[in-house]
């Protein structure tokens, strides 16, 4: 299971990779699954500005590609020393795949800046088990 330390180099080397030149706000993911399995991604951005793509949901892409299924865990980098928290279309695409225990943590290159289970950022969410209780 990769810890904190690492989780945040490798969100960092996944902002780097971001395509952000009309906001020029690079951001990265990295997300560990509960078979702790990390996947990483940045936004990609695109001159039609609403098709844009932001790095928890390329990270989520990623994950289910890769078979994975739960978020455990997420850390976000944005490019300043403000805490990158994820938008309001994040959080409900991480409420798809995650627990509302899961931790999602806005970091800078050197740590952590704060941290916040998935059910601080989205309460009362409206999730899978919702449409269908008997799967919950
Ligand atoms: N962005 C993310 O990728 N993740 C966040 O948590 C917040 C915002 C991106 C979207 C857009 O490409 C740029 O940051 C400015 O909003």
């Amino acid at each position: 299971m990769p810890d904190i330390e690492e989780l945040i180099r490798l969100a960092v080397r996944a902002r780097d990779r971001a395509y952000a030149p009309y906001s020029n706000h690079p951001v990265g993911a990295a997300l560990v699954t509960d078979a702790g399995e990390v996947f990483t991604g940045c936004n990609v951005e695109n001159a039609a500005y609403p098709l844009g793509n932001c790095a928890e949901q390329s990270a989520i892409a990623a994950m289910v590609l890769g078979g994975g299924r739960t978020i455990r865990e997420l850390v976000v980098v944005g490019p300043t020393d403000a805490p990158c928290t994820p938008c309001g279309g994040c959080r409900q695409r991480i409420r798809e795949f995650a627990g509302p225990d899961a931790l999602v943590h806005a970091c800078n290159e050197r740590g952590v800046l704060l941290t916040m289970t998935l059910d601080d950022l989205l309460p009362e969410s409206f999730g899978p088990e919702n449409l269908n209780p008997r799967k919950s």
